[in-house]
């Protein structure tokens, strides 16, 4: 059996049975409709030019969002026209995108319909929390409501394809797109990647309500060298395959209609050139059937990194990787048909390439359905996707400290101020707002008014985001000093994370922290709420502030969100799902690290430790706490030993962990499960998340989770590049817990 084969085996197993069974069937539903768009597609083929097929493998950026005009969007009316565009991306809206599909469909000889690609990352209107932020709240659930509404706005606006989700795993918080991805953890990381895969893409492409998912980037992003965006990554064939490849892997498995190529280099050749990767990884041993669609520019970005001579060169290094789609560069478009002639390129990969694009366009209906009912556009967020985000965004949130219980703020009290430069800002969108940018958020202040009810609200600026101007402070002071308790928001402007926006120094910008010191030489009670992308380093004001509320960028209802947590209406439950430094020279910090051969020993001065801080983070992945206390017991096993032929034959290792509510309040926990291989022929991370399961307990309730661990938990690829995934014997460590330290720890033993 091979590696591929055992690890789709056993993640189904992984998956419980009636998931598995259900995916099966629908895998097989799916493969019958896919043999049927298949031969539609050859058919097609058979009777297209070599313009019309290097055509359909260009995909144009449109400039404008006020129907077809001149500049660019004549260029790309043109194409379209001509047959020699096969999909645009950055328009949207019913009318604008009918009158475009009009041209392709109408006006071109074999009316191909075009493919309309959009960035809704974490929202189309209606922007939810940022998915890092989604990642936060360990419940996978919470994608799924982000993608279910941004498929439905999406579509209904005439757009096909979201390039979403974003699944880097990343250990660089300086590199600003960690906000759009699910953090530093492959295993959570895989399970948001293919749950919000199925939940843009539901059982039905072509439904109206539906668009197709974009696994990027393809692969090892996140890795980028100092975080600066677009670096260079050098990775061995084993960390590719057990940090960076999981969530694609989930995602393919999971049905994603396209990967997305990366920026970046993996072990000196682009993303874009990477026919590792792209072929033999993603398309061979995983049998991907969709397509790989490059980044912005990204082929002809190989010239750049010193990979392609020209833009012909670029051409033929994309394709023959098994790029299928170019974005905005038209190098295949230009050369195509001279690579073909001088036998550079080979004319069965570009008919495979274009049959791949002309499958998904077969499967989302546009052959049948090729406009969209402008009538049911919809226009703008509605409630009860409002409501949706709200619930993601209080769901996300993170208590990071909470001494004397200063949270929940507790009513009556007569006076509460909101301060600081997000108190009032509707800047709470996060990084790829989109569209949905011009509604404003809630703010904060206008969350708390409308949770405070008789209570007198103050609010006061302090200081600006950015700058250092701190003439303001004296008045949030005051309105400090005037009030029963105090609420300071704080964090980073949207634009300070996502694309090219990395940072060297990840503390608040600005002054904000004085103004947390002010507010905190008042003696009077108060809260600290952050909003920003990425995690920061906190720990020159932490210990003035006796209660810290991680809101990340919480979206369009954010100050509603935060009000909801602050008043208690919805108690904390998130968890860190990245390491919180204690400052930037320490990165990159992680808990899933390696042991050196002389780890931190406080005694010893000759091991692994920076002389001017504590080892270890401010805040471990996994942390967060809650208005209740729980007691996570020690896990019961099915069994504490079993056979390396066992687990590679579909068995599993049971472990049942008891939680308990021990406080007053109704709450949320999440159970955590990692695992230690103690001696393995390649070094093992100190621990690895292996499962979690966010559970609600009423106050005093008690309950039981279960995990069920496979040989795909046990095991780990090994630095063959042909890849190769081992269960080795020996002891193996299982921690259980609610966070990445401490816990509960039991020992299976592979034999
Ligand atoms: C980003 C992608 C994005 C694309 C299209 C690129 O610059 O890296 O994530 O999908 O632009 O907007």
């Amino acid at each position: 059996m091979g590696k591929a084969e055992l690890t789709r085996r056993t993640m189904l197993a992984g998956m419980g049975g009636s998931v598995a069974a259900t995916f099966a069937a629908t895998g097989i539903a799916a493969a019958a409709e896919d043999s049927v768009h298949d031969s539609r597609a050859q058919d097609l083929l058979r009777r297209m030019t070599t313009e019309e097929k290097l055509g359909q493998l260009q995909q144009l950026t449109w400039n404008g969002d006020t129907g077809p005009g001149g500049g660019q969007n004549a260029e790309v009316e043109r194409r379209a026209r001509d047959g020699r565009l096969g999909s645009v991306l950055n328009i949207y809206g019913a009318a604008n995108t009918n009158a475009l599909q009009r041209i392709a469909v109408e006006e071109s000889r074999l009316g191909i319909p075009l493919i309309f690609g959009f960035d809704i990352i974490h929202g189309f209107w209606t922007t939810f929390p940022i998915p890092l932020a989604q990642a936060a709240s360990f419940d996978p659930a919470v994608a799924v409501s982000d993608a279910a509404v941004s498929a439905k706005e999406g579509r209904s606006n005439g757009v096909h394809w979201t390039f979403a989700p974003m699944m880097d795993v990343t250990r660089e918080p300086r590199w600003g797109r960690i906000a759009e991805g699910s953090g530093e953890d492959p295993y959570l990381a895989a399970r948001f990647a293919a749950e919000k895969t199925r939940g843009y893409q539901g059982s039905d492409l072509a439904a109206a309500d539906r668009v197709a998912a974009c696994a990027k980037h393809f692969v090892a992003y996140g890795g980028a060298e100092g975080g600066r965006d677009y670096n260079t990554v050098d990775v061995s064939e084993s960390r590719l395959r057990n940090l960076y490849l999981p969530p694609f892997q989930a995602a393919v498995a999971a049905g994603a209609a396209t990967v997305m190529a990366s920026f970046n280099t993996v072990s000196g050749v682009p993303g874009h050139g990477n026919a590792h990767t792209l072929t033999e990884i993603l398309k061979r041993q995983w049998r991907f059937g969709g397509f790989v669609v490059g980044d912005y520019t990204g082929v002809r970005e190989m010239i750049k990194h010193g990979f392609a001579e020209d833009d012909a060169d670029a051409a033929r290094l994309a394709l023959n990787a098994g790029v299928d789609m170019e974005m905005v560069s038209t190098t295949l478009s230009d050369h195509g048909r001279e690579l073909l002639a001088a036998g550079r390129i080979n004319p069965r990969r570009l008919d495979d390439a274009v049959a791949r694009v002309l499958r998904l366009k077969f499967r989302l209906g546009l052959f049948d359905r090729p406009y969209v009912d402008e009538k049911a556009e919809i226009p703008g967020p509605a409630d009860p996707a409002r409501a949706a985000s709200r619930a993601a965004g209080a769901r996300s949130m993170v208590l990071l400290k909470n001494d004397r219980a200063v949270l929940p703020l507790r009513r009556p009290f007569g006076s509460i101020a909101v301060v600081g430069p997000f108190a009032d800002s509707p800047d709470l969108h996060g990084t790829w707002a989109g569209p949905g940018k011009k509604f404003p958020a809630v703010t904060v202040l206008q969350g708390v008014r409308a949770a405070a009810g008789q209570a007198v609200v103050r609010h006061a600026r302090g200081v600006d985001p950015e700058g250092k101007d701190g003439s303001g402070i004296g008045e949030a002071v005051a309105a400090a000093r005037a009030s029963d308790v105090t609420v300071v928001v704080v964090g980073e402007p949207s634009n300070f994370s996502g694309e090219a926006k990395s940072r060297s120094d990840i503390g608040l910008p600005g002054v904000q922290p004085e103004l947390i010191r002010a507010i905190a030489r008042t003696g009077k009670p108060f809260a600290v709420v952050l909003v920003n992308g990425r995690p920061l380093s906190i720990g020159g004001w932490l210990d003035a502030a006796p209660a810290v509320l991680e809101a990340w960028h919480p979206g369009i209802e954010g100050g509603n969100a935060i009000a909801d947590v602050l008043f208690g209406a919805v108690n904390p439950g998130g968890k860190l799902p990245v390491s919180f430094p204690r400052a930037a020279g320490q990165l990159p910090i992680h808990y899933n690290h390696e042991n050196t051969g002389r780890p931190y020993d406080p005694n010893d001065p000759y091991s692994s430790y920076y002389l001017d801080l504590p080892n270890g983070p401010q805040f471990p992945f996994g942390h967060g706490l809650s208005y209740t206390t729980f007691d996570v017991g020690a896990p019961a096993l099915g069994r504490d030993r079993v056979s390396v032929r066992e687990l590679r034959g579909g068995g599993t290792v049971e472990v049942r962990v008891p939680v308990t509510n021990t406080g007053d309040r109704d709450g949320d926990e999440v159970v955590q499960l990692y695992l230690h291989d103690r001696v393995a022929s390649i070094v093992q991370p100190v621990r690895k998340l292996r499962g979690f399961q966010r559970v609600t307990l009423r106050a005093g309730e008690r309950a039981e989770v279960r995990f069920a661990l496979t040989g795909e938990d046990f095991g780990f690829w090994t630095n063959r590049p042909e890849g190769e995934f081992v269960i080795e014997p020996g002891a193996v460590d299982l921690y259980v817990g609610n966070n990445s330290e401490g816990g509960h720890k039991v020992t299976v033993t592979l034999t």
